[in-house]
């Protein structure tokens, strides 16, 4: 070959070589390496309890809250569970009882309740709208004391940017009482929450268990003692506390909410630093730069951004390990459901026959009470173990145990085995 062909093949081949070099650089690192958005950290102006009027200043965010809209189904928790309804004989959701849907649906979702669910009053609307700290400081106290029909049609912004974030700062900020209230009482000091405790605090505000208090009907979490199941039901022990009687089984009951934070709270997750942000607000691409997911979802709708980043072993892998962990869960709260329906059948059996022994009833009264709490702690809690699936299983454990001492107290109480 003569010099000059030499050269000029030398020239060609490097610039191609080049060319090819920067392409996937620019490949790579659109895939890998996208930078967060740089934003600009705005004061909102105007009306900040309405989330469109962040939409000016944060609009790759504001896009991303209204996918939510695209998550509509709501379906009725006893179309796959049948043991779950004579559970709830003596309190509202024994009337309708519906799985989440998305965030932005809360007041269409309220509204349409079924009335025999909203005999707690304004306080239903605690953890559906931006508009509620600004209504608690209007009505103060009085604003627990309201019914559900005297302040619905003040409510009409469904969850958004101001439940969690400071209009002033953008930083992350928590803007319900009863939290910030159970926090204190723990000694916590609210002004030096880290931020990754922040990243789960943010969801802690609603995805918790609660109670109203007696007499002032205050929204308050039962979490003095802890936030694990048994810690809570210690508490209430301690505090003699009832939320309602059993319309069959005549015992005097708690009622467990969504306990999605206290659940996750010293799992094998939280423990290593994860929070719900981790994995229900992943980094999402925008084209040139990436936000933080706000379509708040099952995060096996995008597995890949909500896994992968830490586990290496594929979607594949991580969407059977969901499968298993909710599979065996959903066949043991079965198993604990049935046990305590049996307990509350046993019960009313008994209450409704002679000679019955008073002491054992009551026994079996309590002992159906212990099961249910741990009963309902998992069945209500979003997510079917997967936020922790050992204590889920062993809290399990206790009730089936519970329910069958309870239909033994029972049959014992009529004089039966
Ligand atoms: C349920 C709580 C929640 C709601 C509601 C919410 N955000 Fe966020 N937002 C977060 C969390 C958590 C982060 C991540 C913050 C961090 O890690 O510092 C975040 C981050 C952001 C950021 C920083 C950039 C980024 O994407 O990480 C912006 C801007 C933002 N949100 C705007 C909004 C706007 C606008 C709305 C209303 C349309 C909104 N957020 C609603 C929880 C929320
Ligand atoms: C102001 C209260 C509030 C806050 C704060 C909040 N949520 Fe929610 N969340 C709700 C309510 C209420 C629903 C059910 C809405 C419905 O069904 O109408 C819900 C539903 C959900 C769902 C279910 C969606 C589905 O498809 O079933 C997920 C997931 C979720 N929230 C995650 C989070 C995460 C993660 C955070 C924190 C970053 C958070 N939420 C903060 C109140 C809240
Ligand atoms: C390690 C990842 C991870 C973390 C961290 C996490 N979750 Fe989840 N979450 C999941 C998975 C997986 C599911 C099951 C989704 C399904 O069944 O489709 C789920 C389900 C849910 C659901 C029900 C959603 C639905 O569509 O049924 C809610 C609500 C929820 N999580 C809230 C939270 C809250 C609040 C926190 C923090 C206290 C949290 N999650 C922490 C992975 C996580
Ligand atoms: C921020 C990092 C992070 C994210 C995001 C994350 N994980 Fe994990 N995951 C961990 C760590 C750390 C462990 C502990 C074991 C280890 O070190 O590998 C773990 C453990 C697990 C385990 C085994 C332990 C158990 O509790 O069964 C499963 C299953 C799992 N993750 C599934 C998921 C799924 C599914 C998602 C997405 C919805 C997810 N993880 C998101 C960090 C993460």
């Amino acid at each position: 070959m003569q010099p000059d062909k030499i050269k000029k093949l030398v020239i060609v081949t490097a610039s191609v070589l080049v060319v090819a070099l920067v392409a996937v650089i620019y490949f790579f690192n659109r895939h890998n390496n996208i930078p967060v958005l740089e934003i600009p950290k705005v004061a909102v102006t105007g009306n900040t309890t309405i989330s469109e009027t962040w939409a000016g200043f944060y609009p790759s965010q504001w896009a991303s809250y209204l996918e939510n809209y695209a998550n509509t189904e709501k379906p009725s928790h006893y179309d796959t569970k049948p043991y779950m309804k004579p559970i709830y004989h003596g309190i509202g959701f024994f009337a309708e009882y519906n799985e989440p849907r998305a965030h932005t649906y809360t007041i269409e979702d309220i509204k349409a309740i079924d009335p025999a669910r909203t005999k707690s009053g304004s306080a239903c609307f605690t953890c559906k709208s931006t508009q509620v700290p600004e209504l608690m400081e209007k009505y103060g106290a009085q604003y627990y004391l309201m019914s559900f029909d005297q302040i619905k049609d003040e409510v009409t912004e469904p969850i958004g940017c101001a439940d969690c974030h400071d209009s002033e700062t953008l930083d992350l900020r928590l803007s319900r009482p009863a939290l910030i209230q159970a926090l204190e009482r723990q000694g916590r000091d609210v002004n030096q929450l880290t931020k990754q405790e922040m990243r789960s605090l943010v969801c802690a505000q609603c995805h918790v268990t609660y109670y109203f208090a007696p007499g002032t009907k205050e929204l308050t979490f039962p979490w003095d003692k802890g936030v694990k199941a048994d810690q809570i039901y210690a508490y209430y022990d301690e505090k003699g506390f009832t939320e309602y009687t059993h319309a069959d089984a005549g015992s005097g009951l708690i009622k467990a909410r969504h306990a999605e934070y206290e659940t996750f709270m010293d799992s094998t997750h939280e423990s290593a630093g994860v929070a719900c942000a981790d994995c229900h607000m992943p980094y999402v691409s925008t084209g040139t730069s990436k936000i933080s997911s706000h379509v708040w979802q099952s995060p096996l709708n995008n597995i890949k951004q909500s896994c992968t980043n830490c586990h290496q072993n594929g979607e594949e892998w991580l969407t059977q390990r969901v499968g298993t962990i909710q599979s065996q869960t959903i066949h043991t709260q079965e198993l604990a459901g049935n046990a305590v329906v049996e307990a509350i059948n046993e019960l009313k059996i008994s209450r409704e026959a002679d000679n019955v022994d008073q002491a054992k009833l009551q026994e079996a009264m309590i002992l159906h009470r212990k099961a249910q709490w741990y009963l309902d702690y998992v069945m209500v809690t979003n997510g079917y173990g997967f936020h922790n699936p050992t204590e889920t299983l062993n809290n399990l454990s206790i009730a089936i145990d519970n329910a069958h001492k309870a239909v033994d107290a029972a049959k014992a109480a009529r004089g039966t085995s």
